[in-house]
């Protein structure tokens, strides 16, 4: 228990996050008129070393040319442990429009990460006078960053949210997989000649959900590589939801649907979460703090759980 209260995380949608290439121009209008509460414009690893410049101008000006909507608008930066990546952020800043919402920087290992690209951006929204602080996102996929993950988390007040990046995770642990987030092959339990496999995800997004929880930061799945598999990608993002997580990103289009579709609450689970209110305001006013709904106990926690959803419905416009 702590006496402070846990801070709430940004009041916007983010179920579903849209990744495309910088150096794709051609997809940048489909990004926009797709159904993602998310863009992020790739700068990072989907655009080869000889393209990065290109892909910056691209992003740059369609950052202002590209009539975004409603939508969060992201750029994916390099890595700290590259040549790019302060390129990326000076030009960004100095020449983008102020469309944009946040940067997302990728690999990051330590709270030290965030407070050196928060320096930079300061420095230049400064000398620019730009009006609108920039948002950070960051990824969680190597060892240091889920060693250090609470630290991340608390490093400074610009970050939004917090992807778990499967792939690079994976790697960088010494996993042995090449599947990009989901049901791993060799990751079973074994009895009476049965196999039941397990999540080697989970622990990972546990402590991203909590680190987040604690300092007010969206935790979100990351990628599902096998696009052509949707009920793997739904069964990820259910478990994904399951734990606290907000969205999952999307690698490909066909993916924003499935996203979206798990991470907006059914019908169901809001009327069900008003009704949990209206019998616990019910039990409140006879004095109870516990009562039963549809056989079951439901007490004070019950509310917070209920508000969980309706705050989410709330905010979709259910
Ligand atoms: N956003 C919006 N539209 C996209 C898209 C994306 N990321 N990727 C493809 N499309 C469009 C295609 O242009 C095509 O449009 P059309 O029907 O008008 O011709 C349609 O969706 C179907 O595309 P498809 O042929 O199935 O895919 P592809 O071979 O063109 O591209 C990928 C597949 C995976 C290479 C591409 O989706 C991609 O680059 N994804 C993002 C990768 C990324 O950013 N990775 C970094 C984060 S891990
Ligand atoms: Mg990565």
């Amino acid at each position: 228990m702590s006496f402070r209260i846990q801070p709430a995380p940004p009041a916007r949608l983010n179920r579903c996050q849209l990744f495309g290439p910088g150096s794709r121009p051609a997809i940048f209008e489909k990004m926009a008129a797709s159904e993602a509460d998310v863009i992020n414009l790739d700068l990072e690893d989907s655009v080869a070393p000889d393209d990065k410049d290109t892909a910056r101008a691209n992003v740059i000006a369609a950052i202002g040319d590209i009539d975004w909507g409603e939508k969060t608008l992201s750029v994916r930066i390099n890595g700290l442990d590259t040549p790019y990546w302060y390129r990326d952020v000076v030009e960004i800043l100095e020449q983008a429009s102020d469309r944009i919402d946040q940067i997302m920087i990728p690999k990051v290992g330590n709270g030290g990460d965030l407070y050196a690209v928060d320096a930079l951006v300061t420095a230049v929204e400064r000398a620019k006078g730009r009006k609108k602080a920039i948002g950070f996102e960051v990824i969680i996929e190597s060892a240091a960053g889920i060693a250090h993950v609470e630290e991340i988390a608390a490093a400074t007040p610009r970050l939004q949210a917090m992807s778990l990046g499967a792939a690079d995770f994976a790697a960088s642990m010494g996993m042995a997989t090449t599947g990009i987030g989901g049901t791993q092959e060799w990751y079973y339990m074994h009895r009476e000649g049965q196999q039941y496999w397990s999540d080697p995800w989970h622990w990972a997004q546990a402590a991203i959900v909590a680190a987040c929880r604690t300092h007010g930061v969206l935790p979100v799945d990351g990628p599902f590589g096998d696009f052509s598999d949707d009920e793997g990608f739904r069964a990820q993002a259910r478990r994904s939801a399951t734990l606290g997580m907000v969205g999952k990103w999307a690698i490909h289009p066909k993916q924003v649907a499935l996203s979206n579709e798990v991470f907006t609450p059914s019908e169901d689970a809001v009327s069900e979460a008003r009704e949990i209110l209206t019998a616990m305001e019910e039990a409140t006013k006879r004095g109870e703090g516990a009562t039963v709904y549809k056989g079951r106990l439901v007490d004070i926690a019950s509310i917070k759980q209920a508000e969980v959803i309706v705050r989410q419905a709330e905010m979709i416009g259910l």
